[in-house]
């Protein structure tokens, strides 16, 4: 047995925990959208105009808050004009990024249906890499404009007679790379159009930049001249160590550092934007994130263990702890590629360990985010030859104002010990607490159609007062709400 304490801060709110940094990522690629989201209409999985109705309802559950789409790299050769429309005359495309052909039968409109039958805004990213600013500003019009323009009329005809109003709006998806191998200058430039035709069609939608590098995020700041264009800007974060499954106790732990270097780059983004932005208005969206292992092949399908869970739980806590300079996390992606939440496999569909961490999750969305001090010895490891060490116990603490609750989160990454976690709350009682606690007997063990509950919530004693001790067994993520008094 371990011990460790925490000095949860009630008094020192951090910020306000945006809902959508538990938002997810939904690509056409592998098995994400076709087989994942969409069956189509005629299927003989339940559905609701196309899409699965185990899906959307698992996706609901966890009160999700946005969805990013197309893409990722598919984004930036996208023509938004081939997924609007009668079914049949839809054309059948190249997708160029993912080796897969497209019948764009999954497009604007059934998207934006999907989220609202899911209870998700929609965040729709463009294509800077292939298409031109025209043909952006017409999505916009197409999606969100109340007259009667002939493209707001084509929506109506398209069974949309409320416009849609979709919030977010990406200016291209890694655009240093697959979204056209632009440098941050031109970027900087593309970018300045796009915007600024944008905020005329629709002066209400928040507009999001690429980035990527810090030199790349100075380059694109320091030519871009209208910063008032930017609402939001992009961080994409992939991890691994070792493989999926089967990896060393080094690999193990591992894996978590490499999870956290996330918090560094948001730290170091945070503090060059500020010099641009001089009223911090600008917000951080970390809009893919997650671990990629070695094993993601055919279409991006990859092991999803409890190993990863407690990854996701980590990166979380890091988003609790930067509120209100993170907005929006979208983990990539939702159904059946790389961490994904859920996974199907014809009428089968599973939850992974991922999935029950966002649902552990999900009562922090809209909190303050509470200051919590841990102290704990760091766990030294030796991977490549290399010491490496990583602080075993991740925590994140918030306060529901409306709810009169605590909510903590605490993840022990030790493989095989257990954490007794002394919390004082300095102040404040918590009184009549649950928790649960997602862990299972092997760091990788997953879930499957065979076993869909091998890994899964278990709730766990939740003691009170004012100072409250709690055993955190090896390689768990546990969720406690209390009533603060
Ligand atoms: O999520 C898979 C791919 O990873 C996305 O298409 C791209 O943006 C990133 O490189």
């Amino acid at each position: 047995m371990v011990k460790a304490s925490v000095a949860i801060r009630t008094d020192e709110p951090l910020g306000t925990i945006s809902p959508n940094i538990y938002g997810h990522f939904a690509e056409h690629l592998g098995r994400c959208i076709d087989e994942g989201i969409w069956v189509g209409p005629e299927s003989a999985i339940a559905n609701n105009g196309g899409a699965r109705q185990d899906v959307t309802e698992a996706l609901a559950a966890i009160r999700c808050p946005v969805i990013r789409w197309p893409g990722g790299c598919f984004a930036d050769a996208y023509d938004w004009r081939d997924g609007v429309g009668p079914h049949e005359r839809r054309p059948r495309r190249i997708n160029v990024w993912w080796n897969k052909e497209e019948d764009n039968q999954f497009g604007t409109d059934e998207f934006v249906r999907f989220c609202r039958d899911v209870g998700a805004e929609p965040y729709i990213c463009g294509n800077v890499g292939s298409g031109t600013p025209r043909e952006m500003m017409q999505w916009v019009e197409y999606c969100n404009y109340e007259g009667q323009t002939t493209l707001a009329r084509e929506r109506v005809a398209n069974g949309a007679p409320v416009p849609h109003k979709v919030k977010y709006w990406g200016i291209g998806n890694e655009n240093w790379g697959c979204g056209g191998q632009f440098g941050a200058e031109q970027y900087a430039h593309e970018y300045r159009r796009f915007g600024s035709y944008l905020r005329r069609i629709d002066p209400t939608i928040e507009l999001i930049s690429c980035g990527h590098s810090p030199e790349w995020n100075l380059g694109f700041f320091s030519n871009l001249g209208r910063v008032d264009l930017v609402d939001h800007h992009s961080l994409h974060h992939y991890y691994k160590c070792g493989p999926g499954t089967g990896f060393s106790e080094e690999e193990y732990y591992g894996l978590f550092p490499r999870a956290l270097e996330l918090e560094e780059a948001i730290n170091r983004l945070s503090q060059l934007m500020s010099h641009f932005d001089r009223g911090r208005r600008i917000g951080i969206v970390v809009d893919e994130w997650g671990v990629w292992h070695p094993e993601a092949d055919v279409g991006l399908w990859q092991p999803n263990t409890l190993r990863d869970a407690l990854s996701a739980a980590v990166v979380l806590d890091v988003f609790n702890r930067q509120a209100g300079v993170v907005t929006m996390g979208n983990i990539a992606q939702t159904v059946n590629v790389l961490q994904c939440l859920l996974q199907t496999d014809g009428a089968a569909m599973w939850r992974t360990p991922t999935y029950h961490v966002f649902d552990l999750y999900k009562s922090h969305m809209g909190n303050y985010s509470l200051r919590a001090d841990v102290v704990c010895e760091r766990h030294e490891f030796s991977l490549e030859g290399r010491r490496e060490h990583v602080l075993p116990l991740s925590v994140s603490a918030s306060h529901s104002e409306a709810a009169g609750r605590l909510v903590l989160s605490l993840t022990n990454l030790h493989l095989t010990e257990t954490l007794e976690v002394t919390v004082s709350l300095h102040g404040s009682t918590a009184v009549s607490g649950i928790a649960r606690t997602l862990t299972s007997a092997n760091a990788d063990d997953v879930n499957s159609a065979a076993e869909p509950d091998r890994v899964c919530l278990a709730p766990v004693d939740a003691p009170s007062g004012e100072e409250f001790t709690l055993q955190l067994a090896p390689k768990s993520t546990t969720v406690g709400l209390w009533e603060l008094r």
